[in-house]
């Protein structure tokens, strides 16, 4: 009887230490992310779910008792590197049989049940909206079902979720301030794998920026698909139904951009991504009245030519774009400047290729992502256009986008040895342990010998020297 009774209670004990998320909890969970930083906010909402649910992280997969990949289906090598990794994973089922392996986020929702079929030894499938249904698909699974949630939501935003921060170095905070994407670019999966678009509570984001300034973050990015397109009219009401005067006092992305610089002047502010469509001189106004606010904006151009742009349905063309980038130049002339830029879409001929060209010459972008054009399974460039640029010649065409780039990025670079800088320490630098590595406003990253300062102090730099994309310098506090 005794004997028994002890049983119980170490199991109750359990129970609760699960519950309060005690060291000595018994699960581990193992979560790992692909693709873009919104899936990154989104793994610190799953941890955030989980460890109420009484389980601890660990960096070691072959120790977990659950593993999580957070996927990316953008490209198509995005998701066979998630299909490469699957393997590593199948191999800890051979030691420890009760290990769960779930998929989440956008190639879960792309592949939904096919995802269980082509790969048996997958558990649980969960989509970007379905993360509060983990703790109960855990179960499922573990009493030896498939387990799948791949429901999109119009609503979902996870607001009232304080995610648990899995960075490393506790001074720049991701901060999702919407879900999905009504945009629907041609070429891209996000609208059939994130669903509608959606904004979230601005007292629930300044609540959770501020709760991570407290906590010592000195930086955050705002995130979104679309940031421009950011509106709150009360109780979450689709922007589609809108009177006239619900959206005049609605919060727009310049309101809100402004709400979250004002938590704190020591606070940096940045965010991610701007679409050309509808990016607003207000904002860029709001961006040069805070010191706060980062002076950097990343403005994916995707083709420089308009016919192109037309069968992307960006709703922009070159000119307008290039007008867009006058804004900038002429409201913030220290603003930095970033692209991406796809090589090789349905039907490109050389000659607007060459416009692409033209306008990164034009612009002098300091950075870009680049990408040849990968075909998406439903998108409307699938079912509408031929992929019909050959293989070599996308490459070809992605080289010299990349050389001229590099070209640009260094120039840019160089441009800013001389100068001083004020830079937020952010990690030890990824070559030399006595220095310390930090951004500028406009997103160079700075290196500098550490002396006696820590990460978060803001230091003032004179940058020395540089590499292609990095300054060297001197604290001249
Ligand atoms: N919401 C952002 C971009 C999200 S995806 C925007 O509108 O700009 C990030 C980038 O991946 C895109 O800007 C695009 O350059 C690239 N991309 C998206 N779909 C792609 C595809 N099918 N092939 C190649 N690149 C793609
Ligand atoms: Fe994709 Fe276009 Fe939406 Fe960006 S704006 S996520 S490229 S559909
Ligand atoms: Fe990839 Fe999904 Fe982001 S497809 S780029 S992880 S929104």
């Amino acid at each position: 009887m005794e004997f028994e009774n002890k049983v119980i209670d170490e199991k109750r004990q359990g129970e609760a230490l699960l519950k309060k998320n005690i060291p000595g909890a018994k699960k581990k969970m193992f979560l790992e992310s692909y693709g873009c930083q919104m899936n990154f906010a989104d793994s610190e909402v799953v941890a955030s779910i989980l460890m109420n649910e009484g389980y601890t992280t660990t960096d070691n997969f072959k120790e977990a008792d659950v593993i999580f990949v957070n996927t990316c289906a953008i490209r198509e090598n995005a998701e066979s590197r998630v299909r490469q990794r699957l393997q590593d994973y199948k191999k800890v089922k051979k030691n420890n049989p009760n290990a769960l392996i779930g998929v989440l986020g956008c190639m879960a929702e792309r592949l939904k049940s096919q995802f269980l079929e082509q790969e048996k030894l997958v558990d649980i499938v969960v989509g970007p909206d379905a993360y509060r249904d983990l703790p109960n698909l855990i179960e499922t699974a573990e009493g030896g079902q498939k387990a799948i949630n791949v429901i999109l939501s119009k609503e979902e935003t996870y607001a009232d979720i304080t995610p648990v921060r899995l960075d490393q170095n506790g001074v720049s905070a991701f901060i999702s301030i919407m879900r999905g994407c009504d945009n629907m670019c041609s070429f891209c999966v996000v609208p059939f794998t994130r669903g509608r678009e959606r904004s979230r509570d601005p007292e629930s984001i300044v609540k959770e920026v501020r709760e991570a300034f407290e906590n010592g973050y000195r930086e955050v990015t705002l995130l979104g698909q679309n940031v421009d397109s950011y509106i709150w009219a009360g109780g979450g009401l689709k922007k589609e139904i809108l009177t006239e005067e619900q959206r005049r006092e609605a919060v727009t992305f310049a309101q809100l951009l402004e709400k979250v610089a004002l938590i704190h002047p020591d606070l940096r502010v940045r965010f991610s991504t701007s679409h050309p469509k509808d990016m607003t001189d207000d904002v860029l106004y709001t961006m040069a009245k805070y010191e706060n606010i980062c002076k950097y904006i990343h403005l994916p151009v995707q083709s420089g030519n308009s016919e192109i742009l037309d069968k992307m349905n960006r709703g922009y063309t070159r000119e307008w774009y290039l007008d867009r980038i006058a804004a900038i130049r002429r409201i913030m002339p220290d603003a930095a400047i970033s692209s991406d830029v796809i090589s090789g879409f349905c039907g490109e001929t050389e000659e607007q290729h060459r416009d692409t060209l033209s306008l990164m010459e034009a612009v002098r972008y300091d950075f870009a992502y680049m990408f040849a054009y990968s075909e998406r399974p439903k998108t409307l460039a699938e079912r509408k256009y031929k992929d019909d640029v050959p293989e070599d010649v996308k490459k070809r065409r992605l080289t010299e986008i990349v050389d001229l780039q590099r070209k640009h990025s260094e120039e840019r670079t160089r441009q800013g040895v001389g100068k001083v800088h004020r830079v937020l320490i952010e990690n030890e630098s990824k070559k030399s342990a006595t220095q310390w590595s930090g951004r500028n406003s406009q997103n160079t990253t700075v290196v500098f010998d550490k002396g006696n300062f820590k990460k978060g102090d803001y230091v003032n730099v004179l940058a020395t020297s540089c590499t292609t994309s990095t300054l060297i310098g001197e604290v001249v506090n």
